[in-house]
């Protein structure tokens, strides 16, 4: 089977938002305690991180860390986690049923994001908390003044403004698990409210509003609009949540997600659209697609679900530490093809998470780091994904993928950057059965070099990255053959791919 890859380096889709490559770092389970936080590992700094896991998360090329929740946020008092840390309260987490020692907060972890050469995104509680505990964080957080709060700042190590720019506001707050979830139209009002407060103090600041969770969710599309239609004029973005796993081993559905991450996209633009038409508004929302990632949640306890004893309160437990396979790198990869090719909405993404809790990146306490499957699509878009996004036509065969129906065997992204004349596409071929030669037409580029050819597959699409054997998958060379401006390539079945082309 061929496919023919076009990509028009005149008609461009937006840029690539530098804010497309975020991660997302939960204060929950070891994604910050023996994550990214680890003050007796042999490579920890001064402050306690560790320095192994700064390196990857670098060489993951991450742009910006959402931070402390997901589910978290919804419990959290943010100044339990400032000032001296031997005063910091413990608290119990209701979110994920655990006990956060507040070693670690807002100084901290901005220090670290500092390090990691990422923007520190911050959401706030509006599950137990609202307008005032939020506005005193952005306060605290940004003023560069002198007030109570950014003296206190000042007082607990920090002259410096942290100068926060993207707030979310809330976070899943449609959904039940959600401590303090709300209506839709409850929610819209609070969010119009605290955006309006926020604006008060820095109408400059990038507001998030929360979308649904989860597209399956009965209120999905009415709650876009609901909130939108309250918060439409105060707000920045939207958010959007999509989690995939492949269910009872059907991997050819599983290997079709990125269709859905399109449907949902495609969806909560037209929401957003309709209501931009009915409020006769100039302004255009976008999706922050702040919760994005392959997360096997048929195999572990939904977020609030009830605990099975109440004298169980751990800290840092090892919860939703996912391990990878090559068939996920492979959704991680399209998922991002997909995030491309809707750059015009999707202004921010995140990866979410970051470290062992479903994470590309995974610590052994007191031992090494590794890369997941995942990390390696995810590193090399950020690294290279550079310019414009531009339409990328692609003739492809099909196949059947279950529930499904026929879905293309290929699908592409194609960046170029025109001030240095380069391009780079982005490909993944997921069908299970059949390898496809792909002819990439790159004639409109003129000249045409190949820089970098780069496949992850494994004949295994089950093999994973583990402790015992942490470079079993990853990513190798992908022979190409290039003339007339036509570049070759076989993809393998369940493959991704990356041509860097100058
Ligand atoms: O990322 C894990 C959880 O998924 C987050 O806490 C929540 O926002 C979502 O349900």
């Amino acid at each position: 089977a061929v496919s023919y890859v076009r990509p028009q380096f005149d008609q461009r889709i937006d840029v690539v938002h530098p804010r497309l490559f975020g991660a997302f770092v939960e204060q929950m389970g070891r994604s910050v305690y023996t994550g990214i936080y680890e003050a007796d590992h042999p490579t920890a700094d001064a402050r306690g991180f560790r320095g192994d896991v700064k390196e990857l998360v670098r060489e993951l090329g991450v742009t910006t860390l959402r931070y402390p929740g997901g589910n978290f946020v919804s419990g959290y008092r943010w100044e339990d986690g400032v000032g001296p840390v031997e005063e910091r309260p413990v608290r119990l987490d209701l979110a994920w049923h655990s006990t956060e020692p507040n070693t670690v907060g807002l100084h901290e972890f901005a220090s670290w994001a500092e390090e990691s050469d990422a923007e520190m995104m911050l959401a706030v509680n509006l599950g137990t908390r609202g307008l005032e505990e939020a506005l005193e964080l952005v306060e605290y957080a940004n003023h560069r003044g002198s007030s109570e709060l950014a003296d206190r700042r000042r007082r607990n190590g920090r002259e410096d403004p942290f100068d926060v720019r993207m707030w979310c506001l809330g976070n899943e707050v449609d959904g039940p698990w959600q401590l303090g979830s709300l209506s839709a139209e409850e929610y819209g009002r609070l969010a119009s409210r605290v955006a309006r407060a926020f604006r008060r103090f820095d109408p400059t600041l990038e507001l998030v509003a929360c979308g649904s969770s989860a597209s399956f969710l009965p209120t999905f599309g009415d709650w876009e609009r609901e909130v939108l239609m309250q918060a439409y004029d105060d707000v920045d973005f939207i958010s959007c949540h999509a989690y995939y796993e492949e269910i009872d081993g059907d991997t050819a559905a599983f290997l079709s997600s990125s269709d859905h991450m399109q449907q949902v996209i495609s969806d909560v633009s037209a929401t957003i659209e309709h209501v931009r038409s009915v409020k006769k508004s100039d302004r255009r929302v976008r999706i922050s697609f702040d919760e994005w990632n392959v997360w096997y949640q048929a195999d572990q306890a939904r977020p609030g679900a009830v605990p099975t004893s109440n004298d169980d309160w751990p800290i840092a437990p090892p919860i939703l530490e996912d391990q990878y396979t090559a068939a996920d790198a492979v959704v991680v990869g399209s998922l991002l093809i997909t995030l491309l090719n809707n750059v015009d909405v999707v202004h921010a993404a995140c990866l979410a998470q970051l470290v062992n809790v479903i994470g590309p990146i995974v610590t052994v306490p007191g031992g090494p780091a590794f890369r997941q499957t995942s990390y390696f699509p995810f590193a090399e878009t950020a690294g290279r994904a550079r310019g414009s996004v531009v339409k990328t036509l692609v003739s492809s065969p099909t196949h059947a993928a279950g529930d499904r129906g026929d879905i293309a065997s290929i699908v592409a992204a194609t960046t170029f950057d025109p001030l240095d004349g380069t391009a780079t596409v982005f490909l993944a071929n997921r069908s299970t059965t059949d390898s496809v030669s792909v002819d990439v037409d790159v004639t409109q580029l003129g000249v045409c070099a190949v820089d970098a050819a780069r496949l992850l597959h494994d004949p295994d699409f089950h093999a994973k990255n583990t402790a015992a054997e942490p470079e079993r998958v990853g990513l190798m060379d992908l022979d190409v053959a290039v003339e007339a401006g036509h570049v070759r390539a076989e993809l393998p079945p369940c493959s991704w791919a990356v041509i860097a082309l100058s």
